[in-house]
C-alpha cells in the first residue's frame, strides 16, 4: 500500500493516469465497502429471522426445522414464507371449524327447542287446571310424552353420531345373512310403511343366503334409516325395493330404491351433512332430525365401505352401499 502511494506521488499531479488510477482505487474501495455492508446486513437479517424462527414452538416449525441449518438468506426466507403460508392455511381451517361448531350448536339448540316448548306448553296447561279436566288431561299428557320421545330420539342420534365421529365405537364384525337382516327390518317397519301404503320388497326371490362380514347391529341401523327415509319421503302407494348384488370379487352392494319425492341434484353433495334437510319445514313435520344420513355414512365409512346416491325429483332415489362378502352358500 505504501509502495503504491509513493509510486502515485511520483506521477505529475494532474496526469490522466493519476486520475484514472484514483478513480479505480475509489471504485475498488466503494465496491469493497458495499459488499462488506451487504454481507453484514444479510448476516444481521439472517440472525434476526433465525432468532424469531427459533422462538417459534417446535410444532409450528415442523420439517422446516431441518432445512434451516442452511446459512443462505434466500432459503431461510423461503422457509419462513412457506411457514407463513402453512399458518394461514391452518388459520383458515380453524376459522372453518369455528363456524361449523357455531352452526352445529345453533342447529342443536334449534332442534331441541321445538319439542321442549311443546312439552313445557302441555305441562303448564295441565298445571293451570287442565289436569282436572278429564276430557283433555290424558290427551295433553300423551302429547307431552310425544315431545319427550322426540327429544330422546334427537339426543340418541346426536350421542351416536358423536361416538362415531370420535371413533369411540368399536365395530363388532361377524358373519351374517344380509337378506335375513333386510327381511327383519322390513318386518319392524311394516306398520309405518302400511300407514303410507308403501310396499317393502326384495327385487327378486333369493333362494340362497348372502353372507357378509360386518357389524350386524350397525348395518341394521343403516337399513332402518334408509328404509325409514324411503317411507317418509316416498309417495303414497309407492314401493321400496331392496336388491343385493355381488360386485368385484369380494364385495356385495345393497341398493335401497324408492319411487318417492326424489332429491334435486343441488342437494346431493350436502345430503350426508349433519342436520341437512332438503325441505326444512316439511321434513321436520315428518319427524326428521337431519342426522339419519350422517349416521349412515359414518357407519359405512367405519366399515371402510362406500355409499352412493342417485336421485331424480319426482322419480325416486337409490341409496346403495357396499359390504364385505363372506362365503356364499348355495341353497340345496
Ligand atoms: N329416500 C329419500 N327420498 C327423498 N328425500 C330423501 C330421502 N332420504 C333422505 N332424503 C332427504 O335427505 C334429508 C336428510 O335425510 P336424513 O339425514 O335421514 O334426515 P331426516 O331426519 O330429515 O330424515 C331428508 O330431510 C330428506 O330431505
Ligand atoms: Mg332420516
Amino acid at each position: 500500500m505504501v509502495g503504491f502511494t509513493t509510486a502515485l506521488m511520483q506521477i505529475p499531479i494532474f496526469s490522466t493516469v493519476k486520475i484514472f488510477v484514483l478513480i479505480i482505487f475509489a471504485l475498488v474501495i466503494f465496491m469493497s465497502v458495499f459488499l462488506l455492508l451487504n454481507y453484514r446486513i444479510e448476516k444481521f437479517m439472517y440472525n434476526e429471522i433465525k432468532q424469531l424462527y427459533e422462538e417459534l414452538e417446535p410444532e409450528y416449525r415442523g420439517e422446516l426445522n431441518e432445512i434451516l441449518i442452511t446459512d443462505n438468506i434466500d432459503s431461510l426466507l423461503d422457509n419462513v414464507k412457506e411457514l407463513a403460508l402453512r399458518r394461514s392455511v391452518e388459520l383458515d381451517s380453524l376459522k372453518d371449524q369455528a363456524t361449523f361448531r357455531r352452526e352445529f350448536l345453533g342447529n342443536i339448540a334449534h332442534e331441541l327447542k321445538t319439542p321442549l316448548f311443546t312439552v313445557q306448553g302441555y305441562i303448564l296447561t295441565l298445571l293451570d287446571g287442565a289436569l282436572k279436566d278429564s276430557s283433555v288431561n290424558k290427551k295433553y299428557l300423551e302429547r307431552a310424552n310425544k315431545g319427550v320421545e322426540r327429544l330422546t330420539y334427537i339426543i340418541n342420534d346426536l350421542d351416536l353420531l358423536t361416538k362415531l365421529e370420535k371413533q369411540d365405537i368399536k365395530l363388532e364384525i361377524e358373519e351374517f345373512d344380509i337378506l335375513e337382516l333386510i327381511k327383519s327390518v322390513f318386518e319392524l317397519l311394516e306398520m309405518q310403511a302400511s300407514k303410507s301404503d308403501i310396499r317393502l320388497e326384495l327385487d327378486q326371490l333369493y333362494n340362497s343366503s348372502i353372507l357378509v362380514n360386518a357389524d350386524r347391529e350397525r348395518v341394521q341401523q343403516v337399513l332402518t334409516n334408509l328404509i325409514m327415509n324411503s317411507i317418509k319421503y316416498g309417495k303414497k302407494k309407492g314401493t321400496t325395493e331392496i336388491s343385493v348384488q355381488p360386485i368385484y370379487e369380494n364385495k356385495i352392494i345393497v341398493r335401497v330404491r324408492d319411487n318417492g319425492l326424489g332429491i334435486g341434484e343441488e342437494h346431493l353433495p350436502r345430503l350426508f351433512e349433519r342436520f341437512y334437510r332438503v325441505d326444512k319445514s316439511g321434513n321436520r313435520r315428518k319427524g326428521g332430525t337431519g342426522l339419519g344420513l350422517a349416521i349412515v355414512k359414518h357407519i359405512i365409512e367405519a366399515h371402510n365401505e362406500q355409499i352412493f346416491i342417485e336421485s331424480k325429483p319426482a322419480i325416486g332415489s337409490e341409496f346403495s352401499f357396499t359390504l364385505d362378502k363372506a362365503i356364499l352358500v348355495e341353497a340345496s
